[in-house]
């Protein structure tokens, strides 16, 4: 059987990833989070000082980025997939909200982009992969075998994370997560580099109103229709 590469773009915060993860298990396929390198890189630049208000300083990130290598690797205790910065575990940390905030400014960097898109097509050399982002059906994969677009309201996808963060131990206000994910969305759908936009070819995937299984159904039988 052939094996696939499925695309999930969409607005942040609005459950590509768990949509991806379930399919992944369900199908057997490798899930890759995009958005987690990302995260990584700001985190690094972060730590090292490289990010001062909405200013980045792009020329010593040029010249650091190469100490970074960025892995991931399923803990089976824990059962979630978890992200590495060198041997250092930073799954939690670069879910949290100062990471959130600044992401976008990391991400519309040529030169990060470049280099995160050459490491998400050899990691699926071998097919059989489901990648979440918001470039991956438009630059990354733009042959991908399915392409699905989704997006929520953006005061259902504030609550969801909302929800999420507060069941973390984070201390934050809803306010802060709505602009966090409508400051992200206009970053990233504004930006030169590879914008989010839904490709052509993409199906759009509205959750607004479904459960996660409900989701689940809905892409599995667009996956049957390809076949
Ligand atoms: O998917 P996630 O919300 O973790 O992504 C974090 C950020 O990384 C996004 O807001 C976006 O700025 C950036 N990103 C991107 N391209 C991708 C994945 C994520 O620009 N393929």
């Amino acid at each position: 059987e052939k094996k696939l590469i499925i695309a999930i773009d969409g607005h942040s915060s609005c459950g590509k990833s768990t949509v991806a993860k379930d399919l992944a298990k369900k199908i057997g396929y490798t899930y890759i989070d995009s958005g987690a390198m990302y995260r990584v890189i700001t985190l690094f630049a972060m730590r090292n000082n490289l990010i001062s208000g909405d200013k980045v300083d792009e020329n010593k990130l040029a010249h650091l980025i190469s100490q970074v290598n960025i892995s991931f690797q399923y803990n089976t205790e824990k059962q979630r997939h978890e992200t590495y910065l060198n041997a250092e575990l930073v799954e939690d940390e670069i879910r949290k909200m100062d990471v959130s905030n600044k992401v976008s400014l990391i991400a519309k960097i040529k030169f990060v982009r470049e280099k995160m898109v050459a490491f998400q097509r050899e990691l699926s050399k071998e097919g059989g992969v489901i990648m979440d982002g918001r470039d991956i059906g438009t630059v990354v994969f733009p042959n991908a075998d399915l392409k699905i677009f989704m997006t929520a309201d953006v005061e259902i996808r504030a609550i969801r994370r909302y929800k999420e963060l507060k069941n973390k131990g984070e201390d934050i206000s809803l306010n802060e997560i709505r602009e966090n994910v409508s400051k992200r969305d206009f970053i990233d759908e504004n930006r030169d580099e590879s914008p989010l936009r839904k490709a052509d070819d993409a199906i759009i995937l509205n959750n607004s109103h479904l459960t996660p299984e409900e989701q689940l159904d809905w892409i599995v039988d667009r996956m049957n229709e390809i076949k």
